[in-house]
């Protein structure tokens, strides 16, 4: 069995984000990452207040995608230093500022030697790798004494009385599409806190939030967009045909949805 974060390779595709799914190229791509930042940044920004990010302070954005958690920290929490490392920085490339660095880079590159800094966040980013486990500890030993860890990924709560919902069939054919293709992995999320505290953290925390899921919003822009984009991976689960995507896609846009959608758990440690 395999122990705590830990997963066996045979579970996964050979996909990566990026290129298998969720390419950079697309013209609606910056656009979707977006939706999803209006509706997670209002959580995420307070927390990232109350661990006392602010100025003299050197941050990383892991997978810092367009980028709108860099701009708080330079804009509104006046840090000194902003590294916003991604894949592809191609939606970065409006964000002038000279106290941030970004960094085109694959965060799985070994060879990857940032130096220290006294905040590190990754938002929606781990869950897409299925090296982690691995990266979590990366990570922790790239903190300045004092500096923070603070990791956010998605936990789901489904519904247990609804197994047969257009809702439910696309948005499990959706988490299985994705880990069988690039190898995300939601499960060990709720193991987070346990990670940081294996990798010497302290001060360890967590909390889960799940932001409205209501017609016409971003978040529900989000998922839609998200949906229609993994229609033939969706429809390869056989768990969903085109009919049951479309009529779950209208289901997002009309005043009958009544979800409690996916949410972001966000645990936090420091480095003594
Ligand atoms: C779902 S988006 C989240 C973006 C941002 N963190 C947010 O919450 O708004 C995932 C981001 O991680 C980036 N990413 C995915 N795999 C990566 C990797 N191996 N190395 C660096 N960045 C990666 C993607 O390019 C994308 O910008």
């Amino acid at each position: 069995m395999a122990s705590r974060g830990t997963e066996s390779s045979e579970d996964f595709g050979d996909g990566r984000y990026g290129k298998e799914l969720f390419e950079p190229e697309h013209p609606q791509e910056a656009e979707r990452i977006d939706a999803a930042a209006q509706a997670y940044d209002p959580i995420t920004l307070p927390r990232l207040r109350a661990l006392g990010v602010g100025p003299g302070r050197r941050c990383l954005e892991v997978g810092a995608g367009t980028g709108t958690v860099a701009r708080w920290l330079l804009d509104e929490a006046r840090v000194d230093e902003v590294v916003a490392l991604d894949r592809d920085t191609t939606a970065l490339a409006g964000l002038g500022d000279p106290r941030l660095k970004v960094v085109a880079a694959d965060i799985t590159d070994e060879s990857l030697r940032p130096g220290g800094f006294d905040l590190i966040h990754a938002r929606f980013v781990l869950m897409h790798l299925p090296e982690r486990r691995r990266l979590i500890s990366r990570l922790a030993h790239w903190l300045n004494p004092g500096g923070w860890l603070l990791l956010g990924d998605a936990v789901e709560l489904p519904d247990a009385l609804d197994t047969s919902s257009v809702y439910r069939r696309t948005m499990d054919a959706m988490w299985q599409a994705l880990k069988s293709t690039i190898g995300t992995d939601i499960s060990s999320v709720p193991a987070y806190p346990h990670f940081l505290r294996e990798e010497g953290l302290r001060s360890v925390a967590a909390e889960l939030v799940c932001p409205p899921l209501v017609a016409g919003d971003p978040l529900a822009r989000f998922w839609s967009e998200t949906w229609g984009r993994m229609r033939p991976a969706l429809v390869n689960t056989g768990r969903v045909d085109a009919t049951v995507i479309d009529e779950a896609m209208a289901y997002l846009g009309s005043p009958r949805l009544a979800e409690l959608g996916p949410g972001v758990m966000m645990a936090w440690g420091q480095r003594s």
